[in-house]
């Protein structure tokens, strides 16, 4: 390894309760980011597992964070327009940022709607306006908390097996993934994994017996496992995983 703290693998009964945990973790992080530095920095993805997360944190939770300090931002985003059923962005504003009556100040999203390139131009400047300045003890940090998933390839937000983009270095927090593997076959924005880096707390949810092969080969620390993309992100603290009793090839306890 490369010296980062392994990550934690918490393994719940199912989605929905893999689920609630993570928002209990949000609840935690956001309260503690607004008392120490008045804001909450979340960043959403896209697919299918987040989605009871969302409606959780629009429903129970909804008082245990203090969405009127969070900023919304995006881990990656297909080149659809929002009113797309495929767009990212789309996703959150139903399940999650309607329901909360987020404000559109403090929503920054990236423009699917544009072209991959000015789209990706465009989201690097404005993160680059939401850097903290580094310390000599602590390199500056980009958001609070990045909310991942996994594709059945070991990809994560739009960061796939053998793309070029994988090998982004400093400074290049947001690029291009002209040619996405997995559908939709969209081209994608995706930030980096240094963006990735400077994020307090890259938490990934995951779930269903179709994700076991998969998640075994990101967790392993032998083979290919290491190099998948998800299993090279890092965060400023150890990286967690919300897994399921099936995604970890368990049964029902
Ligand atoms: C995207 C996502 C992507 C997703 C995984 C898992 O835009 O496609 O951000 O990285 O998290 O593909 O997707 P599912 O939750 O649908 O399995």
């Amino acid at each position: 390894m490369d010296g980062a703290l392994a990550p934690s693998v918490r393994v719940y009964a199912d989605l929905a309760a893999a689920s609630e945990a993570l928002a209990e973790r949000i609840a935690e992080e956001a309260v503690r980011a607004v008392a120490e530095r008045g804001r909450f920095r979340i960043a959403l993805s896209g697919g299918s597992t987040p989605v009871p997360l969302f409606r959780l944190l629009a429903g129970r939770f909804r008082h245990r964070v203090p969405w009127e300090r969070a900023e919304f931002f995006w881990a990656d985003e297909r080149a659809v327009p929002p009113s797309d059923p495929r767009s990212n962005f789309g996703l959150a504003e139903r399940e999650l940022l309607d329901p909360i009556g987020a404000d559109p100040a403090h929503v920054h999203r990236i423009r699917g709607e544009w072209t991959p390139d000015r789209a990706a131009g465009e989201y690097a400047q404005l993160l680059r306006q939401f850097e903290s300045p580094a310390s000599p003890e602590a390199p500056a940090t980009l958001l609070d908390l990045a909310v991942l998933g996994v594709g059945p390839d070991g990809h994560t937000a739009s960061l796939f097996p053998g793309s070029a983009l994988l090998e982004a270095a400093e400074p290049l927090w947001v690029g291009v993934e002209p040619h996405s593997a997995q559908p939709p076959t969209v081209p994608r924005v995706s930030l980096t994994l240094p963006a990735l880096a400077r994020t307090g707390l890259a938490a990934f949810v995951v779930a269903g017996a179709e994700k076991r092969a998969i998640l075994d080969r990101v967790l392993s620390k032998s083979g290919e496992g290491p190099a998948l993309p998800a299993a090279r992100v890092r965060s400023l603290r150890p990286v967690e995983w919300f897994a399921d009793r099936a995604s970890r090839g368990l049964g029902p306890a």
